[in-house]
């Protein structure tokens, strides 16, 4: 027995020397052709100076010190950062790479992790002022500097920033840069209205008040297809929401919120929803604690994006949609929720949502000391705003399908 294994063993060992000896030697991967690509194409949005992640995969020299722990990190797929699973939908802004770039960046770091002809290697792309959305139309900044001490607990600051429009605007891109991005952990911005402010509440994210954009770690900015846009009335305020952690010396931030504006006629304007629930209680040590909310759609309408929000212990978020005759599907599973990841998921194609249907989402939070993130699992967790605290958000950006702006102004202009 064997000895007929050793023989099956030494075919074996045959067959593959003889395979390597007939196959034409593999061509040498480059840097400059090969690995550029990818690169500029999957990581340089945040793998280049200024941005959010640790060192810049731009050039050669920045990518060569780092090779082995690129090609550990591509190959686990914990880079680029994507946490949706595959089998229930399709993102226009999956990021995470193929097979065959992952099996080029691998032979790459195996075959020495070389450079290659400087002929070879293409444009990168152009980043104009550090911003991804392009050179924006118009920039506001926080009215003034902002002093984040050394150490505590900083509560939520808001700035308000004038837009100055005279007239209703529609926008389509929007990115917030943080001034400071060591001490800004997120900031929302919300538009309200020319009164907004002046009526009470209005600044804790209830009732009038519309999200405008967002920027968390890892999150990208808002762009809108062609055709629909955000309505930013005249006489309009951004108020900038953020979050400061300090990181024990005094800093400044100064952060700006870039605005491209619709070039194309807007047909429909977007819409946010969001199924939260407020009322849970996650108790001491508890792994796998549920959590469940709903959004209900009044009228015909067409899903774009969603994006899960929990904090330290989200553990997992899915996104079901139940139609109004009970058949359901699955348009979302985060199986392996990371706070650090803030994604808005885009659909590559919007999904159709009667009206009727409901958004039904379901999380799951980890208390317990298994969960490394966890700042506390002696404690029972409620909603709170805090990072140690919780949230359990499913937020949905729609449109609807009876709206087509063009066609109404069409319509007033043959009114008059
Ligand atoms: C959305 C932003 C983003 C994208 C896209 C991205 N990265 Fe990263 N990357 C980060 C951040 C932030 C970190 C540091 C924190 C972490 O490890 O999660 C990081 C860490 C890494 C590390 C570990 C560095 C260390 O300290 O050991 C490697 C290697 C890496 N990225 C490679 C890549 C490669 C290769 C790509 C593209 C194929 C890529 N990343 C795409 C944001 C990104």
């Amino acid at each position: 027995m064997k000895a007929v294994r050793l023989i099956v063993i030494a075919l074996i060992c045959l067959a593959f020397g003889f395979s390597s000896i007939e196959a034409t030697p593999s061509p040498q991967i480059t840097f400059n052709k090969d690995v550029a690509p990818i690169f500029y194409n999957n990581c340089v949005v945040c793998h280049r100076a200024g941005e959010i992640a640790p060192m810049s995969l731009l050039s050669y020299k920045d990518a060569r010190p780092w090779a082995r722990s690129i090609k550990e990190k591509v190959v686990s797929r914990d880079m680029p950062p994507w946490h949706a699973d595959p089998a229930h939908g399709k993102y226009s802004n999956d990021r995470s790479l193929s097979e065959k770039d992952i099996k080029t960046i691998v032979a790459w770091v195996d075959q020495g992790a070389v450079e290659g002809s400087a002929r070879d290697l293409p444009r990168a792309p152009q980043f104009p002022g550090g911003w991804q959305i392009g050179k924006p139309d118009l920039v506001l900044e926080m009215p003034q500097e902002f002093t984040v001490p050394a150490e505590g607990v900083v509560s939520y600051q808001y700035f308000a920033i004038p837009t100055g429009f005279r007239e209703d605007r529609w926008v389509q891109a929007v990115e917030i840069r943080p001034g400071n991005r060591a001490v800004v952990h997120h900031v929302i911005a919300f538009v309200v209205g020319p009164d907004g402010l002046r009526r009470r509440g209005l600044l804790n994210n209830e009732g009038g008040v519309e999200g405008l954009a967002g920027t968390a770690p890892g999150e990208m900015p808002t762009a809108y297809p062609d055709g629909i846009g955000k309505l930013v009335k005249a006489g309009s305020y951004i108020v900038l929401q953020m979050h400061y952690t300090p990181v024990g010396s005094p800093q400044k931030d100064r952060t700006s919120i870039g605005l491209i504006f619709s070039r194309r006629p807007v047909r429909k304007a977007i819409m946010g929803g969001a199924a939260i629930n407020r009322f849970f209680a996650i108790p001491p040590g508890a792994e796998n604690h549920q959590v469940r909310s709903a959004y209900t759609f009044r009228e015909d309408a067409h899903i774009l994006h969603l994006m899960p929000h929990m904090h330290l212990r989200g553990k997992d978020f899915e996104f079901r949609l139940v139609y109004p005759d009970g058949r359901e599907r699955i348009i979302l599973s985060v199986p392996r929720y990371d706070f650090n990841w803030q994604t808005r998921y885009e659909l590559a194609t919007p999904i159709a949502a009667p009206a009727g249907s409901r958004v039904e989402c379901t999380a799951h939070f980890d208390n317990s000391s298994k969960n490394r993130w966890n700042p506390d699992p002696a404690k029972t967790v409620r909603w709170g705003q805090q990072t140690w605290e919780e949230m359990m958000i499913g937020f949905v950006g729609f449109t609807l399908d009876r709206q087509n702006l063009l066609e109404s102004t069409a319509t007033a202009n043959r009114r008059d």
